[in-house]
């Protein structure tokens, strides 16, 4: 199982987006958006306009979160401007299903995001809908929460999930995933780590990046899922 790293620019400096982007180009996976729109979660961010500016700036994918009241309406238009990765709240969609398909038919890979108080089990029928499956370990809004421990156990009934379907769909993790919590989420089954604070909030995010990535990839070999030596 390859570990993926995708630092989030909600803990970047959002006047320098292109150069933040920049200075994770070599390291990163993936470079998570953070759209909020003021309704699904109290924040307000970015939208549509930033991402395609973005989209010219970066050779990195981008893996767009949309934390908005109406996916439906929006989450095709991320997918067909360019993002790589177009992730909707299963909370917020109206028809999970249709929006699904409409990102991946735009070209995307599809995400489907559960907040920490939602259950797993009910969108199991959902896992061949999808690409990627989020599990939030905060409530969506704002970077720099404290992880919940809480989510644990449903990030491994999560892995357990995917894994009987498909080693297609990868298992994300997003909020408070610093160097301390890294390990218990890949130790849990995650593959794909989002991290704002932990990366964007130190002096040199290339490095805090190369931490994070190892820190992840040893848990996973105590796991028994990681990667081999050599
Ligand atoms: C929170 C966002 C996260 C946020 C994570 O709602 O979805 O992506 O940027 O920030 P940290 O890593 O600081 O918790
Ligand atoms: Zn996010």
């Amino acid at each position: 199982m390859t570990m993926q790293i995708s630092p989030s620019i909600l803990s970047a400096d959002f006047a320098r987006l292109a150069d933040e982007a920049a200075a994770v180009a070599d390291v990163a996976d993936w470079l998570h958006i953070d759209v909020m729109d003021g309704h699904f979660v109290p924040n307000l961010t970015i939208g549509l306009p930033v991402v395609s500016s973005l989209l010219k700036h970066t050779a990195l994918p981008l893996d767009c979160h949309l934390m908005i009241a109406d996916p439906d309406r929006w989450a095709p238009d991320y997918a067909a401007a360019g993002a790589r990765n177009v992730t909707i709240h299963a909370e917020a969609a109206e028809a999970p299903v249709r929006t699904l398909r409409m990102i991946r038919s735009a070209g995307a890979r599809a995400g489907l995001a559960i907040n920490p108080g939602t259950p797993v089990e009910p969108y199991a029928d959902l896992l061949p809908e999808i690409d990627m499956l989020l599990v939030m370990t905060v409530e969506p809004g704002f970077g720099g929460q404290p992880f919940l421990d809480l989510v644990l156990p449903k990030v491994s009934r999560a892995r357990e999930l995917v894994s009987r379907h498909s080693a297609e769909v990868w298992l994300q993790v997003d909020g408070g995933v610093s160097e301390e919590t890294i390990e218990r989420c890949a130790e849990a089954g995650a593959d794909v780590f989002v991290a704002g604070t932990a990366v964007f909030g130190t002096q040199d995010p290339a490095a805090a990046i190369e931490c994070l990535r190892s820190a992840a990839a040893q848990a996973a070999r105590r796991r028994g899922t990681g990667p081999g030596p050599g």
